[in-house]
This record gives structure tokens, C-alpha cells and sequence, in this order.
């Protein structure tokens, strides 16, 4: 087997205990990140600044949902709460991503776009997926919101365990652990209350990019090996989607980006961005 050498000593430089350390790994063959994976204290107080703010929107969200509103009046508010903070939300003009926030409602997995034309109704389940750039650093987030009094039992049921799943799925990160960890304990948990777990989009480093390696699978393969190696300075998030029904998804046609269940069931996902340090995880955008 090929080793894939991402970790590599500046030459000149002699080896830390860390180069070390991560060096014995990937000399087993272990697959490990790469050097600009690890950030600085600096780069990780740039994401929190940025977090603040992510969590901001979320929270001024939360006051605006309930039966009557549009999905536009959500991506409004995240615009001008953004830009008003200074920030710029990280989904507009994302690889051609025409609003400011994702809203995913119901049987939409992730990436539902914000319309005039989509009123929440009591009972409604919808997922808000916020992200937002501050001085050049990246937060991601999201949350799913009940509207109106309440749902019906099993898709409340949905909601709590797919936030179980999210912090199960934190709760087993250690660091120098592996991200199929994560996905072991996510699979485990939504399996044992009888859902499933999508394979099509994983959570994903993050802060000096939207979308950077390691890719951060919720889904547990036995078969695929432990992932990458989890060191401390990764910035990551972790975001499944649950599903009633199937796991299969499709992409609309007519838009390009809403996904939705193949069996039009519903499905819920819980997103956080977090650092690894010594002592294990810390959500960044509480
Ligand atoms: N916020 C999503 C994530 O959690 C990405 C949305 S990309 C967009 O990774 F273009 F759809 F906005
Ligand atoms: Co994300």
C-alpha cells in the first residue's frame, strides 16, 4: 500500500514532538492531515469572532419562526443581521448558491433555497443552515426549528434524536482519534431508533475555508478503515442529516440544489463547528 504523505517537516526545520507524533502515524500508514489543517491560536480566535456572530443569526431566527412567514423573510434577516455585523454570509454566491442561508423544510435534506413562495405552516419542521465569513474566517451552523406550538410525535422524535446524533458523534472525538469515530457513533444511534443516515454530504473542515479536508462522514463503513487522523488545531464541523425513511436522496432539477428524500419522508440534521484541542472538543458556534 501507497502511504500518502501529507504530513511533511519544512526542510531545515528539526522534528517537534507533534511532527513526531503524527509522523508515527502516517509512517503505519495511517491517513493523516495535512500541515495547514492545524491552525494557530490566532486562526482559531478568528472562527470563534466569526462564530459569535453565526450564532448571533441563529438566534434571531429562532424569534422570527412560525406559521405564516416565508422562507425569504429567514434569508432577509440573515443578510442584514450578517452585514450589519460586519460579517458576509458564506453561502451567497457559493459555487452559484443565489441566498444567504439554506432553509430546509420538512422532507429537505439540506441546501433548500429560500422563497417567496414557500410559507411555514404549523407543524412544519425546518432546518437553518447558517454560515458566515468574518476578516476571512469561516463558522457553519445550523438548527432545526419546530414552527408553530407543535409538531406531530415522530417528527419530534426526528428532531431530538438527530441533535442526540450530532452530539453523540462530538462526544466520541478524542484527540488523536479517527473521524470514523464519529460516524460509528452517529450510525449507531440513529440505526438504534430506526432511522437512517445520509451518505452524500458529510461535515468538513472549515475556517480558513468554507469547505476544506477532512471530509467528516456520518455514515460508519467497517470496511473503509478509521478516516483521517484527529490532531489538536483541527477545525471541523459535524452535521448529520437523519432520515425517517430511506437514506436515498435526490438533487431538484429545476433548482440544482434542493435535496429531498426519495421517499418524500422527513428528514432533520444539527450542525456545530468545533476545534480539537488536548482536552477534546469545543463547539465554536454556541
Ligand atoms: N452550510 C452548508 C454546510 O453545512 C453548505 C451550504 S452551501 C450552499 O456545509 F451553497 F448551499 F449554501
Ligand atoms: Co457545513
Amino acid at each position: 500500500m501507497k502511504i500518502k504523505r501529507n504530513w511533511v517537516v519544512p526542510k531545515g526545520q528539526t522534528p517537534t514532538d507533534f511532527d513526531k507524533k503524527i509522523l508515527g502515524f502516517q509512517d503505519k500508514g495511517f491517513l493523516v492531515p495535512k500541515r495547514r489543517l492545524v491552525l494557530n491560536d490566532e486562526q482559531i480566535d478568528g472562527i470563534r469572532k466569526s462564530g459569535v456572530i453565526n450564532t448571533g443569526v441563529l438566534d434571531e431566527v429562532a424569534k422570527i419562526i412560525r406559521p405564516g412567514i416565508s422562507t425569504e423573510e429567514i434569508d432577509k434577516l440573515v443578510y442584514q443581521y450578517t452585514v450589519d455585523h460586519g460579517a458576509i454570509p458564506a453561502d451567497l454566491n457559493y459555487e452559484g448558491y443565489p441566498k444567504s442561508v439554506c432553509t430546509s423544510v420538512n422532507e429537505v435534506v439540506c441546501h433548500g433555497i429560500p422563497s417567496e413562495d414557500e410559507v411555514l405552516e404549523e407543524g412544519d419542521i425546518i432546518n437553518v443552515d447558517v454560515s458566515t465569513i468574518l476578516n476571512g474566517y469561516f463558522s457553519d451552523a445550523s438548527r432545526m426549528f419546530i414552527v408553530g406550538e407543535k409538531t406531530d410525535p415522530q417528527r419530534e422524535r426526528l428532531v431530538k434524536v438527530a441533535k442526540e446524533c450530532l452530539e453523540l458523534g462530538a462526544a466520541a472525538v478524542k484527540p488523536w482519534g479517527f473521524t470514523q469515530d464519529i460516524a460509528k457513533a452517529i450510525t449507531k444511534h440513529a440505526h438504534d431508533n430506526g432511522y437512517t443516515v445520509v451518505r452524500e454530504f458529510a461535515g468538513h473542515g472549515v475556517g480558513l475555508a468554507f469547505h476544506e479536508d477532512p471530509d467528516i462522514d456520518h455514515y460508519y463503513n467497517p470496511k473503509g478503515g478509521p478516516g483521517m487522523l484527529l490532531v489538536p488545531g483541527m477545525v471541523f464541523t459535524i452535521e448529520p442529516m437523519i432520515n425517517m425513511g430511506t437514506r436515498k436522496v435526490f438533487i431538484d432539477e429545476d433548482d440544482d440544489w434542493t435535496v429531498v428524500t426519495e421517499d418524500e419522508l422527513p428528514s432533520a440534521q444539527w450542525e456545530h463547528t468545533y476545534v480539537l484541542t488536548e482536552n477534546g472538543l469545543e463547539i465554536l458556534t454556541y
